[in-house]
């Protein structure tokens, strides 16, 4: 495919930085968008001059993982001993090069790439697609956010502006956002977020006290093992700590910041051993629900993509093209070749499992879609 966009994503910047082991002369870029310029020969679903967005993951679609909804833990696409999921451009994730580049190559196309609508209208919204929404929508999801939480992210990156974002449009009823950067936290004022500045005091006391000491009812960190204290000195557990501190007892955790078991570029011996200092005590002892797994974008993005029906926000993602109405759509399934039912199998299967625990919580299904298509199997 013909790239038309690209980001720089926080995860590049430990490999500029030296702080992986990528190796030399690796073309970097996984937050990729485009055009298909050409369609190889087993191909089916996807035509040159299509627009597309490419999940950072790549994934073959069929394997356990895959289908369980996995894509990010494929077993079949990362030669590496001992990694299973692969990605466009990155440290240990195979031998594929990424988009920040003319041309880009994607292997199995029909399971990995979005369509999108033709044109370039919304070319910046459409190229948070790839990365950075699901993934801050994931932080939610994995914190167990429900309508109506308080949730403070750590983090006002890109990441953690998704996730803020994504937590306010599945109802949280007040979102904290913790960084020291007076432009991003402004940035999350603006979407509707609280900015909590790390810099001026505390950020845990900080939220006890904007919550009468009781916490946030869950958290979402958005940092990763680069996390600095206000002087800019490196302490990779400073934020799970802190994560720890801010949230009520038994309140979700989501886990998106990259952690590394040792950073040998780390600035002080302690912190090469890696966040050691996890504070695994305090988790038990809360009971906190937590997540630390990578984000599987093919699944994802269509959830991440759903309109926020409560009006224009910035960043605002617009709305995809409908679903055909429920009795055509059962003609069209009848007709549908069996490549995109496997396409659509794993998406499916997670969207189905969070509309269950979804359902669960809040009565009406959220997605009839994700229904239908768990009838259609
Ligand atoms: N799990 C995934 O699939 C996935 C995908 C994309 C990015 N990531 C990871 O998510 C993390 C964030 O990504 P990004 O692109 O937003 O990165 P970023 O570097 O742009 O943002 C990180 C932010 O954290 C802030 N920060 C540093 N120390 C802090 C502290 N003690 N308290 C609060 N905030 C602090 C920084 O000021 C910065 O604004 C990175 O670790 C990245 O590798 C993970
Ligand atoms: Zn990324
Ligand atoms: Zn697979």
């Amino acid at each position: 495919m013909h790239i038309t966009t690209t980001n720089i994503c926080g995860s590049d910047l430990h490999m500029y930085e030296g702080r992986t082991s990528v190796e030399e002369g690796k073309i970097l870029g996984h937050e990729n968008m485009g055009v298909v310029a050409e369609a190889g020969s087993a191909v089916g679903r996807i035509e040159a001059g299509g627009r597309v967005s490419v999940p950072f993951n790549i994934a073959c679609g069929s394997c356990r993982n895959c289908e369980a909804g996995w894509a990010s833990f494929c077993l079949r696409t990362n030669p590496t001993e001992g990694m299973d999921g692969a990605a466009y451009g990155y440290a240990n994730m195979g031998p594929y090069d990424g988009g920040q580049a003319e041309y880009l190559r994607v292997p199995h196309a029909d399971f990995n790439l979005l369509r999108l609508p033709p044109g370039n209208d919304h070319e910046n919204d459409f190229t948070m697609l790839s990365d950075i929404f699901p993934t801050g929508w994931h932080g939610a999801e994995l914190a167990g956010l429900r309508p109506g939480e308080s949730v403070v992210v750590f983090g006002a990156g890109p990441v953690g502006l998704m996730a803020a974002h994504s937590a306010i449009i599945r109802g949280a009823a007040k979102v904290f956002v913790v960084d020291k950067e007076p432009g991003r936290l402004a940035l999350a004022e603006k979407i509707g977020a609280q900015p909590v500045d790390f810099s001026q005091a505390d950020p845990a006391q900080q939220i006890l006290d904007a919550t009468g000491g009781k916490g946030a009812d869950c958290g979402v960190e958005a940092v990763g093992y680069q996390a600095h204290d206000p002087s800019g000195q490196e302490h990779p557990e400073l934020v799970l700590d802190k994560l720890v501190e801010s949230v009520r007892s038994t309140g979700g955790i989501g886990v998106v910041g990259v952690y590394l078991p040792q950073d040998p570029g780390a600035a002080t011996e302690q912190a090469q051993q890696g966040p050691d200092s996890l504070p695994v005590r305090h988790f038990v002892q809360q009971g906190s629900a937590h997540g630390h797994r990578a984000v599987p974008g093919q699944a994802l993005q269509p959830a991440a993509a759903r309109p926020d029906r409560r009006g224009p926000r910035e960043p605002v993602v617009p709305r995809l093209p409908r679903t055909p109405p429920r009795r055509r759509r059962r003609r069209l399934r009848q007709v549908r070749p069996p490549r995109e039912r496997l396409d659509q199998g794993p998406a499916a299967a997670v969207t189905e499992q969070a509309g269950n625990r979804a359902r669960a919580r809040r009565g009406p299904p959220p997605h009839r879609l994700r229904r239908d298509r768990h009838r259609s199997r």
